[in-house]
């Protein structure tokens, strides 16, 4: 398990995050960007954030350290709005925290703002490996703190879990939508990015992850009734993923060079 902090004070709402992110104080002093298990987008949206996180983490890239946060029923009795009282509510128990880092701005093209050619090619395999959506100019998901780029927002990744039934199909995605990845333009050293991303992740590494996932967050669907049995089949499905990784890498470098 990660660690885990009590919420001491809930400090204030993200407005721009579509879930009503906030960043909250821990028990241990420090300042997170929680997302909450209560809002609207369900606890699929905390797996994704987790499992996707730590895979980036292992991939290289810098994702800001994940941590569980306890959220008691005294937290939001206090706040005097009541979307924010009700949200804390629906989310007492384990929510999902991120370390918050102070000061840092996104990543932005249009100010010039350049990335790394191994930085952007591991994150355009990573996000095509995750299916990820949300990597694109208008919401890059990429934040600067001191110069270095750390990678946000993994909510939306790992699309097939709203649709258990197509695993076997998801797993083999080319995953299209590459196309509008933010740092596809700098993206010059995918093959490279492939080869390290296939000697870096592997079964044992998602089987450690999942472990990670509070049984709470893993509600049973057709075929995965128990907590163990969901954990299992993210485990197959990302290693099919990582097996058919050809078709998507085949796929990056195809958009890059149409956007070249
Ligand atoms: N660890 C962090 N440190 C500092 N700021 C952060 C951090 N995580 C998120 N933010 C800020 O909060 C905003 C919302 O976070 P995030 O994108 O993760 O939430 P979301 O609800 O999925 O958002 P959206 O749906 O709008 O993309 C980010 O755009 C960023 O400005
Ligand atoms: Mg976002």
């Amino acid at each position: 398990m990660p660690r885990t902090v009590s919420a001491t004070r809930y400090v204030t709402p993200l407005r721009e995050g579509g879930s009503l992110p906030a960043i909250v104080e821990g028990d241990d002093l420090g300042l997170y960007v929680v997302k909450f298990r209560g809002a609207g987008q369900g606890p699929l949206a905390l797996v994704a954030e987790l499992i996707s996180g730590e895979i980036g983490r292992a991939l290289g890239l810098k994702v800001p350290e994940i941590v569980l946060m306890e959220v008691d029923a005294a937290l939001g009795v206090n706040e005097p709005d009541p979307e924010i009282r009700d949200l804390l509510k629906a989310s007492v128990g384990l929510n999902l925290a991120l370390d918050y880092l102070p000061g840092s701005l996104m990543f932005d093209p249009a100010a010039r703002d350049v990335a790394a050619p191994e930085i952007a090619s591991m994150a355009v395999w990573f996000d095509a490996f995750v299916t990820n959506v949300d990597r694109t100019a208008r919401n890059p998901n990429l934040l600067w703190w001191h110069k270095t780029l750390y990678f946000i927002d993994h909510g939306a990744t790992l699309y097939f879990h709203h649709n258990w039934q197509n695993l076997e199909q998801s797993a083999l995605s080319r995953f299209p939508a590459i196309r509008d990845h933010v740092l596809l333009h700098w993206a010059d050293l995918i093959e490279k990015a492939d080869e390290l991303s296939r000697a870096r992740l592997c079964e044992k590494l998602f089987t450690d992850v999942m472990a990670q996932l509070p049984d709470a967050w893993l509600l049973p669907e057709p075929g995965a009734l128990v907590p163990d049995d969901k954990r299992r089949a993210y485990v197959t499905y990302l290693s099919s993923r990582l097996s058919a990784a050809s078709s998507f890498v085949e796929e990056a470098l195809r958009a890059r060079a149409s956007l070249i």
